[in-house]
This record gives C-alpha cells, structure tokens and sequence, in this order.
C-alpha cells in the first residue's frame, strides 16, 4: 500500500492547493478530499468525485483514478525516469517522482522544485550548441543526452522524445523525430493541424523550429497552461484512455473466440470512438454542449479518415475543463494527427466509430463494430452517434473532402516541407475514400 498527497491548480491559480490523498491498493485504491479544501469550497476533481466526507474507492488492479492517470508519462517519460533513478519505477514511483509538466491540473507526490524545473527554449538551443559536434542529431542517444543534462525527462504522455519549453510567457510541447522518422515530420504534423482547424476543427496551434541545423521540432502550444502573474494556471484533462480505463483492460483469452465469431471483443469496444461518445454524457454533461461535442468527435473521425491517420489510439483524445464544473468538459484542442506515408489495402482507426447495429429489417445481420478509415459510406452511417443529421453531415464532409484532397500539398509546403518530400505523401493525402 501506498499513498500520495494529491495537488490540484484550481482555475485562475498559478499555485497548487491540497485537493487530498491518494492510497494506492493491490485491489482497491481510495480517495479523500482534504478537510481545509472542503471547507474552502473547493470543486470537484472530477464528475465522478463529488466533494464529501466519505472516502471514493476504486477497484481493479493496481487502479489509479482516472483524473490522476494523466499528470504521469507514458513510454518516453518512464523510461527517462528508470533511467535517472536507475531502477525499476512503478506506476505510482512514475506519478508521484516524475516532472510536474503531466497533462491537466493534478500532481501526485511532494512538489519538489526539481519536478517544476521548464526551460526556455533560448537555454534549450544554448545547450545544443555546446554539444560535442561529432554527435549525429539524428541519433537517439544525442536527443535522450540532451534532454536528461538539463532536464528531468518529462511526465507528458506519448512515444516520441519530447519536453516541455518556455518562451514569452507560454509553455509548448517541443516534439522531436526518431529515428527512420521523416525529418520533416514536424513540418507535415504542423500542416496537419493547420488543415484541421481550416476544416472547423479545433486543433492546436504549433510552429516548427530548427534547434541544430537541418534538424526540425515542433512546437505544440500548451492548452492546459496560461501565463497568470509570474506563474502559470492549470487547466484540468483526462484523456480518453483515463476516462474508458483502458489500463484496467485487457483482452482476455476468450476474446479471442469472440473476435472470430462476432469481429470484435469488449476491449476494442471499450476503446472505442462510440464508447467515447458514451462518457462523453458523463463529462461533459447533456444538451447543446454535449452535441457540440460530439459533432466536433465527428469531423475528427473524418479529418483522421481523410488524411489516413491510423494512430489515432484513446491517448490521443482528451477532455479538457476550465471551470473544474463537473459537467463543463468538452474535448481539449486536437493533436498528434499525423498522415502516415503508406496506407494498407483497408486502412483502420485505432478506435472504430460506429456500431451497426441490426434493425428489424436486418433480423439475421450481426452487430459490427467498424473501424475502417477509407470509407465515406461508413462515417456517413456513423452520424447516428455523433448528432449530425445525415444531409448536414453530407455536406461537412464533402466541404473537408474538397480542402484535403485539394489543398494538401499547398498545406505541407507553407508548413516548410521542401517541395519534393510532399509526393512521399501522394499515397495517403492524395487518395480518395474506396
Ligand atoms: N497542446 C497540448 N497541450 C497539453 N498537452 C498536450 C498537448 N498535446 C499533447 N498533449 C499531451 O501530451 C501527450 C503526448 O503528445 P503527442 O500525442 O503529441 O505525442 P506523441 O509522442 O506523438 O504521441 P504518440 O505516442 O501517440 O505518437 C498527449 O497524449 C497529451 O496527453
Ligand atoms: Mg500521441
């Protein structure tokens, strides 16, 4: 058993306050607001955790709650962490030791100051410079190299090197390629989320800089963090991943026999774009705000469709909140939406977004659960969840079809891509649905 004091940065706050303690069980974790934050008002953590008393459990293995998954890393931030405290670190070790940079509002663990310390990207590029010039930027070993001298690694999320940057008062996420990426995948990413808000979505704004000659980052402009006085402010998110507890699931063998008879089990159900659009009710609450939402989960689906974007897996969706008013959550600004170079014969989201369903004209047909990304008939079907009437959504996505096919190589040039790297992306952005 272990336990963790839980920080939270209310809105508008540059610092953290108590919000509770966390223990964490083999079987079964708690919760408990802190008696100075209950009786200061403060709100929830999350929809699901009302502020009490009473102690809120939650069972599984090893279960963390949703709210707090986020504020850790994943693959990169870990292996940064296990690398500096040179031993194995466990799920609690990586929320409650690793930076403070995680995702949402929440820190785990005492607020050290060497967990809060964010360079400015001038520092970051000084340090590059001073780097021995026999290192080949490109290689891995230079990037991890770089970011473990003069910094702690990070606790955002994601499989690819990146760190948290400063300049003029706004935090960004720096995004560097790995190795056999494409060089100018920033670039391409850049012109993806450019494209992406060009088509009503709202995706996040980034630049692309050259921290060593010939070698490109992204710079993805933080949305759970604003300048306020000297500090910054916090804004609450859970992914989509947190929210489906996806860490609790696990396909059992007997799925596989579903796979083979029905084509899909519970897990890829539970990671799905329609079981997202489900707890979606639960966050973001009902009415206009919640169809809103949805139909924003909609055009992403087609966005990621028409570029081919297949990785788009449940931590590359997430739910944001200013106000920390339970059921004020919408979906945070779009990211990692990033066309792949090749498509397979029948491309495939990471998470299927319609569930057919038979009808009574269909009594023998079986329930499906479709995931394939090249196919207009299939997301137009897919409107039954995302509150779109079939003509409107017609229209939107004849209206995206047009830009992407369109405009995509005049979006990857203006991003920077050398004129010649664009045909790479002929096979995927060029290409219409089947
Ligand atoms: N603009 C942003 N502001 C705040 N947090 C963000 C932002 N963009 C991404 N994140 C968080 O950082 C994580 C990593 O970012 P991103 O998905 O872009 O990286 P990645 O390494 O390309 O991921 P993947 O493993 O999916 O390839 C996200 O899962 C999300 O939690
Ligand atoms: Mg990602």
């Amino acid at each position: 058993m272990s336990d963790a004091p839980v920080h939270v940065w209310l809105p508008g706050q540059a610092v953290s306050s108590l919000a509770g303690a966390f223990t964490l069980d083999a079987r079964v974790s708690r919760f408990h607001y802190d008696d100075g934050y209950r009786e200061q008002g403060g709100p929830s953590l999350a929809p699901d955790m009302p502020v009490s008393k009473s102690t809120h459990k939650i069972a599984g293995r090893d279960p963390i709650f949703p709210i707090m998954l986020d504020s850790g890393p994943d693959d990169w931030g870990h292996m940064l962490l296990e690398r500096r405290l040179e031993r194995e670190v466990s799920r609690l070790d990586a929320l409650t030791l690793g930076p403070a940079d995680g995702a949402g509002n929440i820190v785990l663990g005492h607020l050290t100051p060497e967990r809060f310390e964010t360079m400015s990207i001038e520092a970051f590029q000084a340090v590059l410079a001073d780097l021995p010039e026999a290192q080949d930027p490109a290689s891995q070993r230079h990037r991890e190299r770089v970011m473990q001298s003069v910094f702690q690694g990070t606790s955002l999320g994601g499989a690819k090197p990146k760190l948290t940057l400063e300049r003029n008062g706004v935090q960004y996420i720096a995004k560097f390629p790995e190795r056999g990426d494409d060089p100018f995948l920033p670039q391409l990413e850049l012109a993806m989320l450019r494209l992406a808000r060009d088509c009503g979505i709202d995706a996040c704004e980034a630049e692309v800089i050259e921290p060593a000659p010939h070698r490109y980052a992204l710079l993805v402009k933080r949305f759970d963090r604003h300048a306020q006085g000297t500090g910054f402010a916090r804004t609450g998110y859970v992914s989509a991943w947190s929210v489906a507890r996806l860490d609790q699931h696990q396909e059992k063998r007997e799925d596989q026999a579903l796979l083979a008879t029905r084509g899909f089990t519970p897990a890829m159900y539970a990671r799905s774009y329609v079981a997202l659009a489900g707890h979606m009710m639960r966050w973001c609450g009902g009415g206009e705000r919640y169809r809103a939402n949805l139909r924003e989960l909609w055009r992403r689906i087609v966005f990621n469709s028409l570029i081919r974007n297949t990785d788009d897996h449940p931590r590359n969706h997430g739910l944001l909140c200013d106000s920390m008013d339970p059921h004020q959550w919408g979906l945070s600004p779009a990211f990692d939406m990033v066309a792949q170079r090749s498509a397979g014969i029948v491309p495939s989201h990471a998470m299927a977004y319609l569930f057919d369903e038979p009808t009574r004209g269909r009594k023998h047909a079986q329930r499906r659960l479709v995931s394939a990304s090249s196919r207009a008939d299939l997301l137009l079907a897919a409107t039954l969840h995302y509150g779109y009437e079939r003509h409107e959504a017609e229209s939107v996505l004849d209206e995206m079809r047009g830009l992407v096919r369109g405009k995509w190589r005049e979006y990857l040039i203006s991003a920077g891509m050398p004129a010649e790297e664009t045909d790479r992306y002929a096979k995927t952005l060029g290409l219409d649905f089947d």
